[in-house]
């Protein structure tokens, strides 16, 4: 069974103001697809908690897939992308291209998704945006397609 960690970016979710209402549609939608969720984390902004995370997840092969919520858009503290480019050691960019070109056919704003993803060593990062529709419209079309990947990565 292929383990996933989920990691929601949110500063307002961070210092409790907010409410994790992406993380548990990861959850939903990857453990009906029959992952097992081994790992969640709520982080603030910026690029040093999220790179250090992934770090860890990776290093330690504490999980095959980490499925990132948040963080992706233009505002100066979407910082996303930057930490998973910043240690993922093999772009992985037909994730990201297909989850814009799926969800471009739902609105246009999703142009303004700066989604990466990635490998390093044997796990791969994926970015997701930040809103639970977003989130379920875009790991609902990638979803089918990782598993193939996952295996022939390990
Ligand atoms: N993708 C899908 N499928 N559905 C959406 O509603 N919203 C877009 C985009 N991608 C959206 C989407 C919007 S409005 C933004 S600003 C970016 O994702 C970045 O979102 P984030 O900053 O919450 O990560």
């Amino acid at each position: 069974m292929m383990r996933v960690a989920i990691i929601t970016l949110s500063d307002s979710g961070y210092a409790g103001h907010r409410e994790d209402k992406s993380g548990p549609v990861i959850r939903e939608l990857a453990e009906a697809a029959g992952y097992e969720i081994v790992h969640t984390a709520l982080l603030p902004d910026g690029v040093e908690p999220l790179s250090s995370e992934l770090k860890r997840l990776c290093d330690e092969d504490l999980a095959d897939l980490v499925l990132t919520t948040g963080g992706t858009g233009f505002s100066p503290t979407d910082l996303t992308p930057e930490a998973t480019l910043a240690v993922t050691e093999r772009p992985a960019p037909g994730i990201a291209e297909a989850m814009r070109y799926k969800s471009l056919q739902i609105t246009p704003r999703a142009m303004l998704s700066r989604a990466a993803a990635g490998i390093r060593k044997k796990t791969l990062i994926v970015n997701l945006p930040g809103s639970p529709k977003a989130v379920r419209e875009c790991l609902e079309f990638i979803l089918p397609s990782l598993g193939h990947g996952l295996e022939i990565l390990r």
